[in-house]
């Protein structure tokens, strides 16, 4: 499998709770390196936008409400297929399934509140990546 890149989102629940650094040495000891990070307030059109798969989901207005109520962290993370290995090191969206040692199970404090987004795609981590990054704000 080939060196991949994928995108990821600390999100509003986890940077409230100073978890950034907590949540980045369990991605860093997974093997995936941050090749870049910023901490940035979302605005709603950009979680709409980002979100807009789930616009008819009944819990899409609660979800951008979220996203938009505390700093998130948005970040590139590179390695040997990292959007499998990701979603791994992250576990079941809902906390409660979540396996031992997968960032949800440490941390996540419901299926909403759920501490990460990663990518599910190659095609999605392209365009998720390009929505927060520029080319030269990567650095592999
Ligand atoms: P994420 O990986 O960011 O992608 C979509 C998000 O929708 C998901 O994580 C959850 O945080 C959120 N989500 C999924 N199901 C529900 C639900 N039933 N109620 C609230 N939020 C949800």
């Amino acid at each position: 499998m080939a060196v991949q890149r994928t995108f990821s989102i600390i999100k509003p629940d986890a940077t409230a709770r100073n978890l950034t650094g907590a949540i980045n040495a369990i991605i860093e000891k997974a093997g995936l390196r941050i090749v870049a990070q910023k901490r940035i307030r979302m605005t709603r059109e950009q979680a709409e936008t980002f979100y807009a798969v789930h616009k008819a989901r009944p819990f899409f207005g609660e979800l951008v409400d979220f996203m938009i109520s505390a700093p998130v962290v948005v970040q590139v993370l590179e390695g040997e297929n990292a959007i499998a290995k990701y979603r791994d090191v992250m576990g079941a969206t809902d906390p409660s399934k979540a396996a031992e040692g997968t960032i949800r199970k440490a941390h996540a404090k419901s299926i909403g509140e759920n501490s990460v987004h990663g990518s599910d795609a190659p095609e999605t981590a392209v365009i998720e990546i390009a929505q927060f990054f520029s080319g030269n704000e990567i650095v592999g």
